[in-house]
């Protein structure tokens, strides 16, 4: 049981969004070491089959129990969406999407049961976001709205330029007239364009992060499975990251996302696994 203690938590995305989810683990669960996939070489997810989702998500959790993780965060609501129910049973360690603790967040933000859900093409369409939500109270009204050109507009850091802001206006003008009062950022790329998205919809709308629900859940599951890391190694926890592509330029971005310096990125055939 020691060592399980000890083990890092495997954490994976399509690419950089992941690090939304990581950087919020780094804040809630301080001591955990962590070992992250950003699949940059077959990212987005989004436009992909369900099919293609499960079968990236299997051979990636497959390359993460490489590393002995003791538990794995699907920190990608599109593989959460379209690949957790199939994998969650399959690999024996416990799996934890961002789905459901985003679901629940925003049950517990709106008070005119109105919710907005943007995400992914493939998030959209698998109408997950609503039937949780409705799950969770049938009262809920549920607006989801597919925002595809976030993802590569964050990939690129485009964050500041002009074309975003239009996009942004383009995607969200029905969300921010509709009468919703919380909207969930229903894909870890989101939050990376957190301030412009929140400046464009105002204050009345509660933005809804899953990255830290998310977090507090997996504190939990790992209380649960008497697993926490109490070795206390922080602030000096161990981090690893891995992609399937393109390696220093995603080291350069995680540098800008995470509090600490990231100094190596290993590049990992993926479809070895
Ligand atoms: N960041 C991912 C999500 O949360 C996937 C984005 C993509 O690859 O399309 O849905």
């Amino acid at each position: 049981m020691e060592s399980k203690k000890k083990a890092p938590i495997g954490v994976f995305d399509s690419g950089v969004g992941g690090l939304t989810v990581v950087r919020e683990m780094a804040r809630q669960l301080p001591e955990e070491n962590i070992v992250y996939f950003g699949d940059t070489a077959r990212v987005p997810y989004g436009s992909k089959s369900q099919h293609t989702i499960i079968r990236f998500s299997e051979q990636i959790i497959r390359f993460l129990k490489t590393k002995q993780v003791k538990a794995i965060v699907i920190a990608c609501n599109t593989a959460s969406a379209l690949a957790l129910e199939t994998v969650r049973d399959e690999f024996g360690i416990p799996i934890l999407g961002v789905v459901i603790p985003g679901a629940r967040a925003a049950v517990e933000a709106t008070q005119n049961l109105k919710v907005g859900v943007v995400g992914t093409d493939a998030t959209v369409q698998s109408g997950v976001y609503t039937k949780i939500i409705k799950g969770m109270n049938p009262d809920i009204e549920v607006i989801e709205k597919a925002c595809p050109l976030f993802v590569p507009l964050v990939e690129e850091g485009f964050k500041e330029h002009n074309v975003t802001q239009e996009i942004i206006d383009y995607y969200l003008e029905s969300m921010k007239n509709s009468e919703i009062d919380a909207m969930i950022l229903g894909c870890t790329h989101y939050p990376l364009l957190r301030s412009k998205i929140r400046a464009y919809m105002g204050e009345r709308i509660q933005i809804v992060n899953p990255a830290y629900e998310t977090a507090m859940d997996l504190k939990k599951l790992l209380a649960s499975h008497n697993m926490e890391n109490d070795g206390g190694t922080y602030p000096f926890s161990h981090y690893e990251f891995y992609v399937s592509d393109a390696a220093e330029k995603f080291r350069r971005f995680a540098n800008t996302v995470m509090p600490f310096d990231i100094s190596q990125t290993n590049v990992v055939n993926i479809e070895e696994y």
